[in-house]
């Protein structure tokens, strides 16, 4: 893909981050959706430290990152049509696409699993640093296992300090990531979709997309989100413990609920608000989490989630549940509900 806009000083860093992914380092990259940590295919010594670094389980498989089709395709063994209609439309984008893989990807990256998730992400540095760097890039989100995901520089920082003072993660500043939510993860398998992790390109736009014959699913049983081994329901959580108020203030909730909840006094608490616009509540979700996480003197974190919408809502209130150590009420809607039923 051919890369506009790239400053002098962007091209400086780009060219650090390029080498060290060569000789076999590990870079925090830039995507629209949330930071990555990047290593090289092609080179088992990187991918193992992203699992050491993460302190990530060896269960649980890494996107490969592409930036053209072309890629993607030579990484997959099988491309149906449907991977072919659903790549043009949403990349490069927040969407992960689940397919057969192809035999030279190493085991380690899928976790032993026939499949591989591939995804071209849209942020011109991701897409300038997989260009140089052979085409391909498997990268998690770049946090400890289990922890909320960075959408700026200085939060892969505080994430990672010591291993970027060592010099074994040099990272790639572009920015705060646009979407703020990780990409929707989907497993395509004929006519069918199966959702694994609803993410930055809604259930919604990709019904307009594949028409009413195909059906898409939302993954459920514990069978199936075993086939997305990371996305667990303890995941995305802040240190200090979450309680998520569904559709109600602070002031709304009463102090017996709290007490339940294990506050006994509202001034533990660190209040966050979300704006009711879901792509602005998406974009600060995960900075929201981390600037009250890191609040002196307070203990617990309270979370109004407003009444709003569907749409990218789903994918923040996945979240949400993940996050939470306590829940007050119901969310809006039961669950990310395939629209079959
Ligand atoms: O937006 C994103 O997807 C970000 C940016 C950096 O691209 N990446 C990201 O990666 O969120 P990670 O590793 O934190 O989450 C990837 C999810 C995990 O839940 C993993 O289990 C699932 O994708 N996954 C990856 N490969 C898979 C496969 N072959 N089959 C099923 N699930 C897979
Ligand atoms: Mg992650």
């Amino acid at each position: 893909m051919p890369i506009e806009n790239i400053s002098a000083a962007d091209e400086a860093t780009l060219a650090t981050a390029a080498e060290h992914l060569n000789r076999g380092g590990c870079v925090a990259m830039p995507t629209e959706t949330v930071y990555g940590l990047a290593a090289r295919i092609d080179r088992a010594d990187a991918i193992a430290a992203v699992f050491q670094l993460k302190e990530r389980p060896d269960f649980d498989p890494l996107i490969v990152h592409v930036s053209s089709l072309a890629a993607a395709k030579s990484l997959a063994r099988e491309w149906p049509p449907l991977a072919e209609q659903l790549a043009k439309a949403f990349w490069p984008g927040p969407l992960t696409l689940v397919l057969p893989k192809a035999p030279h990807v190493d085991d380690r990256i899928t976790s032993g699993l026939e499949t591989v998730g591939l995804r071209w992400p849209r942020h011109p540095l991701a897409a300038a640093l997989i260009d140089r760097t052979g085409g391909a890039l498997a990268a998690p989100s770049a946090n400890k296992f289990g922890r909320t995901s960075p959408t700026t520089a200085a939060h892969v920082a505080d994430e990672f300090a010591a291993e970027i003072a060592a010099g074994a993660i040099v990272v790639l500043d572009g920015g705060a990531c646009e979407i703020g939510l990780e990409s929707t993860v989907c497993d395509i398998n004929k006519n069918t979709i199966l959702l694994l992790r609803p993410g930055g390109i809604s259930q919604q736009q990709i019904r307009a997309v594949v028409g009413s014959t195909v059906t898409i699913e939302a993954a459920k049983t514990a069978a199936e989100s075993a086939q997305s081994p990371g996305h667990l329901k303890h995941h995305y959580m802040p240190r200090k413990p979450l309680i998520v108020a569904w559709g109600r203030t602070l002031g709304e909730v009463t102090t017996a609920e709290l007490l339940a909840a294990g506050v006994g006094d509202r001034s533990e608490l660190v209040e966050i608000s979300l704006p009711e616009d879901a792509r602005m509540a998406a974009r600060a979700l995960y900075a929201e989490l981390r600037r009250a996480d890191a609040a002196p003197g307070k203990t617990a974190l309270f979370l109004a989630r407003p009444l709003a919408g569907a749409d990218l809502w789903q994918a923040i209130d996945d979240r949400l549940r993940r996050a939470a150590r306590f829940q007050l009420g119901e969310p809006p809607r039961a669950d990310f509900e395939s629209d079959e039923r």
